[in-house]
């Protein structure tokens, strides 16, 4: 017997695309509780995020992300609302992984919005060099094709305000879940 799918939202998409702000709003209207892949890494690891890449470097960090991935689909949690770092498509496996944890939603952002949004926290190690502008437009180019594939529902959020994204996520992720029955 196939095993049955789990009902859990999984927010991803780039750095600054809104996932923490709209997994809130989620939460909150569907009175699912809130996990946030970098909050569970933080918490396994120990360090602060920018600690890892320091002295551990990338890599280990995408493992980190792989280990709290599988730890959640083993863990079957359902009826979870899953907010992901934007990286974590970049290996395949966590790709796989998250199409097996739920409902894939993929918030889509500009450039420009992503600087706007992230240039006052430094807490992200991928974008404190010199040239932010620079590293975002090659690493969205890199990921979007990555998204693409991994996402069930793609939504755009620079021209919708947050609780309407919210509301049309829930929807479509309502007759996902309904049909997958
Ligand atoms: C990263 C995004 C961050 C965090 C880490 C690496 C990335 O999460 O996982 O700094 O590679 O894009 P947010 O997307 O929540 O900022």
């Amino acid at each position: 017997m196939p095993e049955p799918p789990l009902e859990n939202i999984v927010l991803i998409g780039f750095m600054g695309s809104g996932k923490s702000t709209i997994g809130r709003e989620l939460s909150q209207l569907l009175g699912y509780p809130l996990l946030d892949t970098d909050a569970l890494i933080v918490e396994r690891d120990g360090r602060p995020i920018p600690r890892i890449f320091a002295e551990s470097g990338e890599e280990a960090f995408r493992d980190l992300e792989s280990a709290v991935l599988a730890d959640l689909h083993a863990g079957g949690p359902s009826h979870r609302v899953i907010a992901t770092g934007g990286g974590i498509v970049t290996l395949p496996k966590n790709r796989r992984l998250l199409r097996r944890l739920g409902y894939v939603v993929w918030l889509m952002v500009t450039p420009k919005a992503v600087l706007r949004r992230t240039s006052r926290n430094k807490q992200r190690p991928l974008l404190n060099n010199p040239d932010p502008t620079g590293t975002i437009s090659r690493l969205l180019e890199e990921r979007t094709p990555l998204y693409r594939e991994t996402s069930h529902l793609a939504v755009e959020t620079d021209s919708l305000n947050f609780p309407e994204i919210s509301a049309g996520i829930i929807e479509s992720a309502r007759y996902f879940f309904g049909r997958s029955k």
